[in-house]
């Protein structure tokens, strides 16, 4: 009764910004990303009869109780459906530098819905699999899959049709991960978008053009149209950090390093290099070029005082059980 199995993080061009359901995280709207290449997170679990209570240690240190009883509320789900009733050992490892500014939570929970289903004897679909990883963290259902995804965000009350599905493409974008000093605490993405969707006059507006620019940034995906892609991801983005400003209490993830990040990408565009930023729930940027420029734009974005580090990234491939371990 042990698995371990490893899943890519991702980050989305068309972002899912509030849910319908808080308990099983059903999304207002459709999203879409890009599994990434470099940083996953690798999770083994072991079903075991000797335990009382489970365990769950991240990066070798046992968590806090609020961390053990999220994850046991999630293998609850799973124990449910493998009709077991056996405590578990998680054992989970980041390989997502905390400063890159990407959520551990999509590779986290994807790697753990892989593995627990695994373990339990449950021979879950990849769409099953995307259903039981978006009840740990809604993006955590696109990570089950890699490059192109679109989370689909369903219509019926149980969730069942609310899952991800891979987008066929194999066009290698290059994604940039711009990482500023970390200057005040974040409002947490599931606190931020719940505030979002019941006080923003804003979120009507948001919710109002996802569709088009679905319907636009798959059509660039097909056509390889990169001018495209970019100006859709960024504008999606724009208008997310826009229901923020909406809220209240209102509240921002920027920083100025981020707006200076978001000039310099634009200043690139007008010296004739096509490339496009978007930013989740936190300060850092995440810049979007083709691989012939990500030189130009790496050297051009490091001279900012406000940058840190920068981590390149490129489509990478969705969850997988490591067998025999
Ligand atoms: O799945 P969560 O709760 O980590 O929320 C992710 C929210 C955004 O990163 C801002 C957008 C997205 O689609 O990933």
């Amino acid at each position: 009764m042990k698995a371990t199995a490893r899943a890519n993080t991702n980050i989305a061009l068309i972002k899912y910004w509030g849910k319908r359901n808080e308990t099983l995280i059903l999304p207002m709207n459709n999203s879409l990303s890009i599994t990434l290449d470099k940083f996953y997170t690798e999770t083994t679990v072991s079903f075991e009869e000797n335990l009382q209570e489970d365990q769950f240690f991240l990066n070798g240190q046992l968590a806090s109780e609020m961390e053990i009883k999220k994850i046991t509320n999630f293998l609850n789900i799973v124990r449910n459906k493998a009709g077991i009733t056996l405590k578990a050992r998680i054992d989970s490892t980041n390989h997502v530098p905390t400063a890159a500014g990407f959520a551990s939570s999509a590779s986290g929970y994807a790697a753990l819905a892989t593995a627990a289903a695994k373990a339990s004897g449950l021979n879950l679909s990849k769409k099953e699999l995307s259903i039981l990883a978006r009840q740990g963290s809604g993006s955590a259902c696109r990570s089950i899959y890699g490059g192109f995804v679109e989370w689909q965000k369903g219509e019926m009350e149980d969730g069942s049709d609310s899952y991800a599905v891979p987008i066929a493409s194999d066009w290698k974008l290059s994604i940039m991960s711009v990482m500023l000093e970390q200057k005040q605490k974040e409002v947490l993405s599931r606190e931020g978008m719940k505030r979002t969707v019941e006080t923003s006059p804003f979120y009507a507006g948001w919710l109002a053009t996802i569709e088009d620019d679905l319907a636009n940034i798959k059509q660039a995906i097909t056509n390889r149209d990169f001018e495209l892609l970019g100006t859709i991801a960024e504008n999606n983005a724009l208008k997310m950090h826009a229901t923020t400003l909406g809220a209240n209490p209102p509240f921002l993830y920027w920083q100025s390093g981020t707006i200076e990040v978001m000039e310099k990408v634009k200043e690139l565009r007008i010296s004739g290099i096509p490339a496009f930023f978007t930013i989740d729930a936190g300060p850092n940027v995440k810049v979007l070029c083709e691989p012939q420029y990500e030189e130009q734009v790496y050297q051009t974005l490091s001279q900012l005082d406000a940058v840190q580090e920068i981590f390149t990234c490129h489509p990478g491939s969705g969850a997988i059980l490591k067998e025999g371990i």
